[in-house]
């Protein structure tokens, strides 16, 4: 049986990936009107990856017999000042997801939720990935700077990336 506080926060934690595919789905969208459909597919790709982390959670709490409680998820903003705000946006974001996974560990940890706690350590992992991608899509932007040429070659590289649905019998 899931540990109850740990419960209410990984319900809280289903809430927070959800929002982050709204933002992300968002961004993309944002993208899409500065005429860059590479990073708005990229994004794209990012929102259905949330969704999967989402579902992740929502399935340790259902197969541990806990309750899982969906809350209203806010909207996220639609404007962004370009590109590198849109990046710069998603590594803030993803560091705050970082500092809401370790939270979760540290109170899996302190109460003794040991299944938790090990499920929890996928996460802490994909954390790492997570900041290293915005990261390493800021360092490219930089490189690139303003020039049409670069952004234009950027966003084809972007477009390339792909979702990979979760394999039968796992949640991502
Ligand atoms: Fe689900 Fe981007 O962390």
């Amino acid at each position: 049986m899931i540990n109850k506080k740990v419960e209410q926060l990984i319900n809280k934690q289903i809430n927070a990936e959800t929002y982050s595919a709204y933002l992300y789905w968002s961004m993309s969208a944002a993208l899409e009107k500065m005429n860059l459909p590479g990073f708005a597919n990229w994004m794209r790709v990012q929102a259905q990856e949330e969704m999967t982390h989402a579902m992740k959670f929502y399935v340790h709490i259902i197969e541990r017999g806990g309750t899982v409680k969906l809350t209203a998820i806010d909207a996220p903003p639609t404007e962004w000042s370009g590109v590198k705000a849109v990046f710069e946006a998603g590594l803030k974001h993803e560091q705050l997801v970082t500092s809401l996974i370790n939270g979760l560990v540290d109170l899996a940890m302190q109460e003794k939720d040991h299944a938790a706690n090990m499920f929890l350590q996928w996460f802490v992992n994909e954390q790492i990935e997570e900041e290293k991608n915005a990261m390493d899509i800021l360092g490219q932007l930089e490189i690139v700077g303003n020039t049409a040429g670069g952004l234009y070659l950027l966003d084809k590289e972007m477009a390339a990336r792909v979702f990979t649905p979760p394999a039968t019998g796992q949640q991502a």
